[in-house]
Order: structure tokens, then sequence, then C-alpha cells
């Protein structure tokens, strides 16, 4: 692709995390919103007039559009696996939200289309592109922890779904629950800082109501050579939010605290915080993608990493 042209992008899904993409993209220099799509016609409507940009609420008339390069998927996870097929059929771009799909089947059969459609197809996995994650990978590269001792991730939450994450699907069992909705983030940082997760052994405790996705878990898991993974989440309790990720070594311990604070400390020290640059996340993604799209190499989540996060994110739920 010419190294100037600028990106033409259609957003499909324009909720909670949609509309954070959209004003990424609209940021962008590489990139140009040319048109929007949601189901909700009056959210589409009143998100296209105030930016003067065309809309739709039938995304098939998207994936028509010759001048369209990139098509950013941003509906609820049972929904994308029928989009993004659609999209790859129509040989686009495409930067698809986390988890990849709704079952483990899905999501290989779209990394499976991703791959012959010679196509870029990334996912928005943020945390990949905050300082946070850069400090951590740098300390570990050069050796902080020591031995590696033990990995884990704790997720507790007051209520599921959080007060400011309220929609008709989150707090569901069919495509909802903290497990689809946070722990993919972690499996990917897992798996890019320090490889694969294997051998999971769940425990998931669900409501009464068939309806209602789960409320607790506890799950171990293996690293490649044996380091225990131990997974801990926990809803409707008495406490603030918690999401804590740690990996505890032998000369050091570093610490991932509500997704941007790195806490590190050495042996019989307390964890102190490490000061950070602010970086723009989405835009970091952005970056790469632009450079992907007109052929550099790039740093982004693919599809074929996707399914891989999701079969393990589905040995979690499986319990
Ligand atoms: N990457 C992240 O950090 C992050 C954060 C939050 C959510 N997510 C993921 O993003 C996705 C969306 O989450 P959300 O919180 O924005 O959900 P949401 O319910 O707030 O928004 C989804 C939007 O998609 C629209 N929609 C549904 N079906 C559609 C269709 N067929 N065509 C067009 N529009 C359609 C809905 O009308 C709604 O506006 C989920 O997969 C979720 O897991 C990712």
């Amino acid at each position: 692709m010419d190294q100037q042209k600028v990106i033409r992008a259609g957003i499909i899904g324009l909720g909670g995390v949609g509309e954070r993409v959209f004003q990424a993209l609209r940021a962008h220099p590489a990139f140009q919103v040319a048109v929007l799509c949601d189901a909700s016609e009056q959210r589409v409507k009143q998100a296209a007039e105030t930016h003067r940009l065309a809309w739709t609420t039938d995304y098939r008339t998207i994936l028509d559009d010759p001048a369209i390069d990139l098509i950013y998927v941003g509906v609820p996870p049972k929904f994308h696996h029928g989009i993004v097929m659609d999209v790859l059929k129509a040989r686009k771009h495409v930067l698809c939200e986390k988890p990849l799909a709704n079952s483990e089947e899905e999501a290989k059969e779209m990394s499976e289309a991703a791959a012959s459609a010679g196509v870029v197809h990334a996912m928005n996995f943020p945390t990949y592109y905050r300082a946070a994650y850069a400090e951590m990978a740098k300390r570990i590269a050069e050796g902080f922890l020591g031995e590696l001792k033990r990995v884990e991730l704790k997720a507790h939450f007051h209520t599921w779904p959080r007060p400011w994450q309220q929609n008709h699907w989150i707090g569901g069992r069919e495509q909802g629950g903290f497990i689809r909705e946070v722990f993919p983030h972690f499996i990917h940082l897992i798996r890019a800082i320090l490889g694969p997760i294997r051998d999971v052994n769940a425990h998931v405790q669900y409501p009464a109501d068939p309806a209602l996705c789960e409320t607790a878990m506890f799950a171990s898991a293996k690293l490649d050579g044996g380091v225990p993974v131990l997974f801990d989440g926990l809803s409707q309790i008495a406490q603030k939010e918690n999401i804590t990720f740690t990996m505890y070594g032998s000369q050091g311990t570093l610490s991932l605290q509500d997704w941007n604070v790195v806490k590190a400390g050495g042996m019989n020290e307390p964890l102190t915080e490490v000061p950070l640059p602010e970086i723009d996340r989405t835009l970091g993604l952005l970056d790469e993608l632009a450079a992907a799209i007109r052929g550099e190499k790039a740093r982004l989540v693919d599809f074929a990493e996707g399914y891989e996060i999701q079969q393990t994110l589905e040995s979690l739920l499986r319990g």
C-alpha cells in the first residue's frame, strides 16, 4: 500500500469500547473514519451527525464499498464470528475486539480464514501497548526476577457487571462474565512475556439462574518448565475492584496493578511504584496497525494468537 495514502476505516459497533476506538482512529493521522455502523439506529445516527459521517445499521453495506480498507469490529462477543468472517470474505483488513470469538471452534475458523485472506488481522489488546507492559517485559528480559517461582492473577470485583459497564450481555452466561471480559488480557500478557499456558485446572462457580455469569473461579495452570500460574476471580464481594497481576521470583517481584501501575521489589523489600511515561495505548496499537497495512513489520496480536488465547480462555471457563 502507498505509504502516504490514508487508511479508510469503517466502524462496526459504537458501544463502550467502540466509541473509544472510533475517537482514537479519528485522532490518528494515518486513518480516516469513513463510515459508522451500529445495530442501534439512534446510537449510530447521533455519532454520525455529530462528526458528519456516513452511517448504516447493516454492516454488509460497508463491506461492499471498495474504498474502505479496514474494518473495526466492536460488537458483543457472540457476533464477532459472523461479522469477521464476512469482513474476511470481502478481503478487508480487520481489527477485532477481544475475545476473538465466543467458542474455540469459532476462533479456529476465524484464524484459518484470516490466514488465507491475505489481509492484516489484529486484535485490540491495549495493555500490550502500555508503558507498563514495556517496563515489565524489559525487566524480565534483564533477569530482574531471578528464577520465576509463581505467577498470580487476582481479579476481584465488588459487583459484576461493574456499575459503569452495564449492558444486556456482560452479566450473562452466554457471552459475558469477568472471565471472558477481563482474563483474555492477562492470558495474552502471560503468553507474550512468559510463554504458553498449559495444564489448566479450573473451578468455576455459577449462580442458580442459568442465564447469569460466574461469580467465582480459581484455577491453576503451568508455564513450560512447570512454573505455576494461579487465577483467582471473585465478584459480589465487599471490597473495591482489585486487579493485580504478580510475578514472583527468587530475586525480585513485579506486580501490575489496575492495568497501569507497575510495582517492583527485591529480596525483603516492599513493592514500590515504578514511574512510567504517559502513553496512549490505543494510539500505540494504531501506529502498529498502520505500519502493518502499509506492509511494514509491526507488533500486533493476530488471529492465530487470538485463537491460542481463546483455547486457554475456554479451558478456564469449562472448569
Ligand atoms: N479491548 C478492550 O479493552 C475491551 C474493553 C471492553 C470491551 N471489549 C470488547 O469489545 C466488545 C464490545 O464491548 P462493549 O463493552 O463496547 O459492548 P456494548 O454492548 O457497549 O457495545 C456493543 C455495540 O455493538 C452494537 N451491535 C451489536 N450487534 C451489532 C451488529 N450486528 N451490527 C452492528 N452493531 C452491533 C450494539 O448496538 C452496541 O452499540 C466485546 O467483545 C468486549 O468484550 C474490549
